[in-house]
């Protein structure tokens, strides 16, 4: 029972109190070797040969057009689809060892059509796993709450709501509440945010990183938008073909694509693209002696600097102010934006 929450032998030691591993996050990297799926009567396979290391608590996502495997490579995680050839390991332990119920528990899976049952309310659909986890109804309920809280969904508003009942922006966060249920440490994600809006799109990937960045879950992110994989990546797939061609650093996969399909396929020439992945912080200039604010629009530190760029263009300003919590910490030009591509992204 390699891949269960209160394995103490993964940990190298026994626990006295297994709840204790569960809240600290065990490993949880997935480890695809020579995966290949040949679909019966398919003229050529839809994943070749993939070998690919996820590391506990990252965010990988997996990029590259349509029909080149993403979901297959993603549904051999769950075991909706088994391996033709090759083997898939979490937590060292090979998956095939495991039911595949057992598996799914412990893994949240999202998708574009969310799949809310339609006939349930929006708190018995988030309860499925921790009901067949067997949970008492008062933790159950607890749980639910909480769930909703995290995805900015007010529990006493939405709790009762049925899924026709909501925005298609709203189904997702509920989708997601549900994936996240049973405490899963890996998150299966299959182009969760495909039909919805550019705007919510924007709201609900930011609310993902916030989530990301408290909880650490291990997350296998499809998609065939190059800027959502640029936005949300710690790592980025790319593939083609069935084939994994590159396995990077969203900026290396900008700046040193392994070959002219990747090249094109996120637009490598696209300075204002690679703008999107360096900080204002990384670019500004420290304040000069004796600053004073002169109505420069203020920007933070951790803005990227292609919104920079349109603030400064739109605004016409020389220059903006840097603000981290109301205190001015630099300013930035267009010059120092240049100097900055020109040292990051070219060099
Ligand atoms: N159940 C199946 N039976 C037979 N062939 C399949 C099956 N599922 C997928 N395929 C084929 O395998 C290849 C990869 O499909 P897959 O769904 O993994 O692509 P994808 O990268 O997710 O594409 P999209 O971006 O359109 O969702 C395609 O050629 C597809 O037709
Ligand atoms: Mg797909």
């Amino acid at each position: 029972m390699g891949f269960s929450y209160g394995d103490a032998e993964t940990q190298g030691g026994v626990s006295p109190c297994p709840h204790k591993l569960e809240r600290k996050g065990i490993v949880s990297a997935i480890r695809f070797e020579h995966v290949t799926k040949q679909f019966p009567g398919a003229s050529a396979p839809a994943v070749l040969d993939c070998t690919l290391t996820v590391e506990d608590g990252s965010f990988v996502v997996i990029l590259g057009p349509s029909g080149c495997g993403k979901t297959t490579l993603l549904k051999m995680v769950n075991r909706l689809y088994e391996p033709t050839a090759g083997a898939i390991y979490i937590d060292d332990s090979e998956i095939r060892q495991l039911s595949a119920t057992t598996l799914r528990r412990q893994i949240g899976y999202v998708i574009q059509q969310v799949g809310l049952f339609p006939h349930m309310t929006v708190a018995q659909n988030i309860a499925v796993v921790p009901r067949l986890l067997g949970w008492p109804r008062e933790r159950i309920e607890r749980r639910v709450d909480e769930l909703l809280e995290l995805v900015e969904l007010p529990p006493a508003e939405y709790r009762s709501r049925y899924p026709s009942q909501l925005s298609g922006g709203q189904q997702q966060r509920v989708g997601l509440a549900r994936a996240l249920a049973g405490d899963p440490k890996v998150l299966l994600m299959d182009e969760p945010f495909g039909a919805i809006d550019a705007i919510t799109r924007a709201s609900l990937q930011d609310e993902l990183l916030r989530l990301q960045r408290r909880l650490k879950k291990t997350i296998l992110f499809v998609t065939h938008d190059v800027d959502e994989a640029l936005r949300l990546a710690d790592r980025i797939v790319v593939m083609r073909e069935g084939r994994i061609v590159q396995y990077d650093r969203p900026i290396a996969v900008l700046t040193q694509p392994a070959d002219a399909f990747v090249h094109e396929l996120v637009g490598a020439d696209d300075m204002v693209r690679q703008l999107s992945l360096v900080r204002v912080e990384t670019a500004m200039a420290p304040l000069p002696a004796g600053f004073r604010r002169n109505g420069e629009p203020s920007i933070a530190p951790d803005a990227d600097l292609r919104h920079a760029l349109s603030l400064l263009l739109r605004t016409g300003a020389p220059a903006l102010a840097v603000v981290d919590s109301q205190q001015p910490i630099g300013v930035l030009t267009l010059d120092h934006i240049r100097a900055t591509a020109k040292n990051e992204i070219e060099g």
